[in-house]
């Protein structure tokens, strides 16, 4: 009997300021090609909603053409497709929703709706295949900021989630405040280095209720405080110090709930992921927490951080295998939240 060739994916992410594209062999990443829009938003401090589906709707042709040219396939191989269908920006979710359902429609081929947050976990298997459940699950990304239980594959039990602005958010309101440019969190990782991280005190946030909740809007309000007394701008000598300090405040405020989790669910791993994890700081805080548990813990790689396709890609062939969910859905819809 023939054996039964592999089967390709190619998937789509446009959620919000990154156009994505990326083509999958049996679940392993062939191309995984992101077009970021950093350049058209950084101008405004944030991401303006309008500007990015525009973007998007302007790329995303390009973008799967290239993925499929990288991965050396056609788009008449292609056996499924997969979308991210939230949540994030809705016109920008709309762009790769209503492209990705033009191609199934018509090459008659299933089309699979992944979940934006449980990509960016799934970005943590990637590279590992022997991550061992139950898994903890720290992301941290530029819209949320949610720590999640994974007894087994698939199963995603939230534990807590930020009150109000998203660690990655507060990175990026007080690199606005700084002029110091859009996103955030790279410019103040760069700007930070060689700075004495223990310079300006933060008081971390205390929660009235006890559970797993996050809050960094107290420790933005106490930056900008600091930035105005102290007269700091992109050039002030202390500028670094602060950066430091701050990048630090945030950092231990995210593994404090963190450490107390690990305690009450003994996970057999841990995973940090979202476009906050590329920082480095954060990475060997959280690897120091992890050791000092005798747990591993799983980070992706830089690019696997920030929003990929590759990990929208990952989800969808594991929930495919797992779930047999393979079917020409039309009536998949995006969700904002
Ligand atoms: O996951 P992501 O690409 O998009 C969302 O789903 O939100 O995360 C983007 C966020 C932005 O807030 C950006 O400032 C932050 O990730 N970020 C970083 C670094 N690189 C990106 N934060 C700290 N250090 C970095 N090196
Ligand atoms: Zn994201």
């Amino acid at each position: 009997m023939p054996r039964k060739r592999e089967r390709l994916l190619l998937a789509v992410e446009t959620s919000c300021d990154e156009t994505s594209a990326a083509v999958l062999k049996d679940g392993k990443i062939l191309s995984n090609v992101i077009l970021s829009q950093d350049e058209i938003h950084s101008p405004y401090g944030g991401v303006v909603p309008e500007l990015a589906s525009r973007q998007h709707i302007k790329a995303i042709d390009f973008v799967v053409s290239e993925s499929l040219q990288q991965a050396g396939v056609k788009l008449q191989d292609m056996d499924l497709f997969a979308v991210t269908q939230g949540p994030g920006l809705i016109g920008s979710l709309l762009v790769g929703l209503t492209f990705a359902k033009g191609l199934a429609y018509y090459h008659h081929k299933p089309l699979i709706g992944v979940d934006h947050l449980q990509a960016h976990i799934e970005a943590a298997f990637v590279e590992n295949q022997d991550v061992k459940y139950p898994v903890l699950a720290l992301l941290v990304s530029g819209g949320h900021t949610s720590l999640y239980f994974l007894e087994q594959p698939l199963s995603y039990q939230l534990l807590g989630k930020t009150r109000d602005d998203a660690a990655g958010e507060g990175l990026d309101k007080v690199a606005k405040f700084l002029g110091l440019g859009y996103p955030g969190g790279p410019v103040i990782e760069k700007n930070a280095a060689g700075g004495d991280s223990q310079r300006f005190k933060f008081s971390l946030p205390r929660m009235k209720t006890s559970g797993y909740d996050f809050s960094f809007s107290g420790l933005k309000t106490a930056a900008l405080k600091i930035i105005k007394e102290n007269n700091l701008d992109a050039r002030h000598p202390e500028l670094k110090h602060f950066l430091a300090s701050f990048e630090e405040a945030v950092v231990r405020a995210l593994l404090e709930n963190v450490k107390k989790a690990v305690l009450e669910f003994k996970p057999d791993s841990l995973v940090l992921c979202g476009g906050v994890a590329r920082n480095k700081r954060l990475r060997s805080h959280f690897a120091e927490l992890a050791a000092e548990n005798g747990l591993p813990a799983f980070i992706p790689s830089p690019r696997l951080c920030t929003d990929n396709a590759g990990m929208v890609g990952a989800l969808a062939w594991k929930k495919y295998k797992l779930q047999g969910q393979a079917v020409l859905d039309l009536e998949l819809d995006a969700y904002p939240r």
